[in-house]
């Protein structure tokens, strides 16, 4: 083959794989940051119904939270009929959503938020109470698309056996041609490492199994999710569950460390608890808008654990602007102690001086610090720093 030839048949090809990628991945241009709303699950599990649902998406926006950015009201398992109908449709459950879900996507546009559904890529979801969408995927997706909705949670019970890394494509695909720009969140637990090919596929991927409303839990997860950093970016996000924050199983402290952890980790911001009866200190995490700053800044980079000693641990990464964040964990319950970080563990120049900000107290201190700095942290708890390098 000539030269002029062979040039011509490489261009081509490149070409050609590079639609062929286009194609099959998803690059929606949705989760540029990542998503932030409400779930179900965590604290209703399967006692949903419509007016749950209408008065969720109510108090999101009385209460400020659709404000300060929570968007989706995403309804989880349990929502639709035990079979589906005479044509093979996911129909809502006649009892617990007579109007149906389009009706309910509806209501919850109109209050300018947007609408999030759940199936499983298995024969019938999780709870087992409802069909899931493997083999009828374009079917699902196309009902979906025409009800208005915004996002799926895609589960993972009662499959086939086949690998995740072929099931959840298939859907990915039925997105695709469904006629409506939907958010993908993958939720096959992290048992392919989904951090390691979902970008393709979904905008968030799930890295653990469900969270409880623990400490230990919370941090079991946060620690699986923290393995998979460098994988995160924008339009793809790891996934370590949703929050626990207002349901009662931990101290303020433990809540405050569990957002923060979640907040720097990039991860979704999905509330799991009930916002009608929401109280004032989970209110006050959940809308700190310092905090959810972080989360939602646009460089998009997933701070990680840089350091650990025992119990104590520091957590670090970028922001945009030059800025760090840095979060001093005391994963211990045995008294406050001290933890010290030198710049070079959370990538600041040794010679530079740093202003500081503390986003819990909303407090920027007076000295510019330079080279390290100690902390008093309380146990089960944390401190979370913004850096600015001068
Ligand atoms: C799985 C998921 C949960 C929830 C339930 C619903 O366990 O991981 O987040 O969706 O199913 O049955």
């Amino acid at each position: 083959m000539e030269k002029k030839q062979r040039l011509r048949c490489v261009v081509l090809l490149v070409c050609i794989s590079a639609s062929w990628v286009r194609i099959e991945s998803l690059r929606n241009g949705l989760g540029l940051t990542p998503q932030m709303g409400w779930n179900s699950w965590n604290h209703f599990g399967c006692n949903i119904n419509e007016k749950l649902i209408r008065q969720t998406a109510d108090a999101l926006v009385s209460s400020g939270l659709a404000n300060v950015g929570y968007k989706y009201i995403n309804i989880d398992d349990c929502w639709a009929n035990y079979n589906r109908d005479q044509w093979g449709n996911l129909r809502a459950n006649d009892a617990t959503f007579p109007s149906g879900i389009k009706a309910l996507a509806d209501y919850v546009h109109s209050k300018g938020l947007k609408f999030g559904i759940y199936s499983s890529a298995g024969t019938r979801t999780c709870s087992g109470r409802m069909p899931g969408s493997l083999g009828y995927e374009k079917q699902d997706a196309k009902t979906f698309a025409s009800w208005g909705v915004d996002y799926l949670k895609y589960d993972n019970c009662n499959t086939d056996g086949s690998p995740e890394k072929q099931r959840f494509p298939v859907m990915t695909q039925a997105l695709r041609a469904s006629g409506r720009n939907i958010f993908y969140s993958m939720c096959e637990w992290g048992y392919q490492e989904p951090a390691k090919w979902g970008a393709e596929v979904g905008n968030s991927w799930r890295t653990t199994t469900d969270i409880k409303d623990t400490w230990s839990s919370m941090l079991f997860n946060i620690d699986i999710n923290d393995a998979y950093a460098k994988y995160a970016r924008p339009g793809g996000w790891n996934d370590p569950d949703m929050l626990e924050v207002g349901n009662g199983g931990m101290t303020y402290n433990e809540y405050v460390a569990h957002f923060s952890l979640w907040a720097i980790s990039k991860a979704p911001l999905i509330i799991g608890c009930d916002v009608i009866n929401l109280n004032k200190e989970a209110y006050g995490i959940l809308s700190n808008k310092e905090v959810i700053a972080i989360n939602q800044d646009s460089l998009g980079v997933q701070a990680n654990k840089v350091k650990k000693y025992g119990d104590l641990e520091v957590w670090a990464g970028p922001l945009s602007g030059g800025r760090k964040v840095v979060l001093l964990l005391n994963r211990g319950s045995e008294g406050t102690k001290l933890i010290t970080f030198n710049w070079a563990d959370v990538g600041i120049s040794p010679k530079s001086a740093a202003s500081l900000r503390d986003v819990w107290l909303h407090y920027t201190y007076k000295k510019t610090i330079r080279h390290k700095l100690t902390v008093r942290v309380a146990p089960h708890s944390c401190r979370l720093f913004v850096l600015q390098p001068l």
